[in-house]
């Protein structure tokens, strides 16, 4: 992967584009006014992670779309909690202010987004993550965004992310350490992936979420267990968990482990 910036990059950018070129291992190249196309084939390299002024742009080749940070439908969700309205997710989790709670799938951290906000200042979100690329991504993101709203950057501040395999996390974490533990893992069937969630599809980790590792969720999560799938998925049956629909016209439900 090549790691640049936009034309005219500031010191700032500069520096980000370095540091992150050797946490990635990748090559550090000066944009010179070359296209995306150019810096590709000049450099005999597809993949490409821009550092602009405001964000960090990924392009898995110089002819597609990019990839970047943007809380999406997160923002959307939380505004509905502001007024007082229900989040499903947060429903079904039980999550309260002053929660803690280990997010071991964050792709783009929508849901941490939620999560954060719902534990408030008190709480806290730790959003795992194994794929580099896109862990640095949402790290940046998580840690620039400027919402519209305070209280919504505060959440997005409040994340932890850590790049880390769910799977050896836990191992390492004690007993009831936190009180909710979540599973978002990329859908088996991605027909009904959500327009934010298909752009992370080649970057994201594909694989499906271990038997094993949801003994250690339950073993580390204080009340709750609870991951998304979609409505009819059999992995809700395979891995224990009570299937819980959000409404019957959604394609998406989550599953709940209570082990209080
Ligand atoms: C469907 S996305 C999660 C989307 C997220 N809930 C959101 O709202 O943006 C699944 C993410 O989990 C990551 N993932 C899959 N297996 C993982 C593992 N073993 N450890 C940590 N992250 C994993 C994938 O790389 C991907 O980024």
């Amino acid at each position: 992967m090549i790691v640049t910036t936009t034309d005219h990059p500031s010191a700032v950018m500069l520096d980000t584009a370095a540091r992150l070129a050797s946490e990635l291992g990748a090559r550090l190249v000066q944009r010179r006014r070359r296209t995306l196309g150019q810096l590709a084939e000049q450099e005999g390299r597809r993949e490409l992670l821009v550092v602009t002024s405001t964000q960090l742009r990924y392009y898995g080749g110089p002819e597609e779309a990019p990839f970047y940070f943007h809380p999406s439908m997160a923002y959307v969700r939380v505004k509905r909690l502001r007024k007082g309205e229900a989040d499903p997710l947060i429903t079904l989790s039980g999550c309260r202010p002053g929660d803690k709670v280990l997010d071991c799938t964050a792709g783009l951290a929508g849901d941490s987004i939620v999560f954060s906000y719902a534990a408030g200042p008190e709480g806290s979100v730790t959003a795992l993550e194994s794929e580099p690329v896109l862990h640095a991504i949402v790290r940046e993101g998580l840690g620039n965004y400027e919402t519209e709203l305070d209280d919504v950057t505060a959440a997005l501040r409040r994340i932890r992310p850590l790049l880390a395999d769910h799977a050896e996390y836990l191992k390492t974490l004690p007993d009831n350490s936190f009180d909710i533990v979540y599973f978002d893992p990329m859908f088996r069937d991605p027909v009904h992936e959500s327009s934010s969630i298909s752009p992370l599809r080649g970057l994201a980790n594909p694989d499906p979420l271990n038997a094993g590792t949801v003994q250690e969720a339950m073993r580390v999560a204080r009340r709750t267990v609870i991951i998304k799938e979609t409505n009819n998925s059999p992995e809700f049956d395979r891995l224990g968990f009570v299937r819980c629909p959000v409404k019957k016209t959604s394609a998406v439900g989550y599953g709940v482990i209570h082990v209080d």
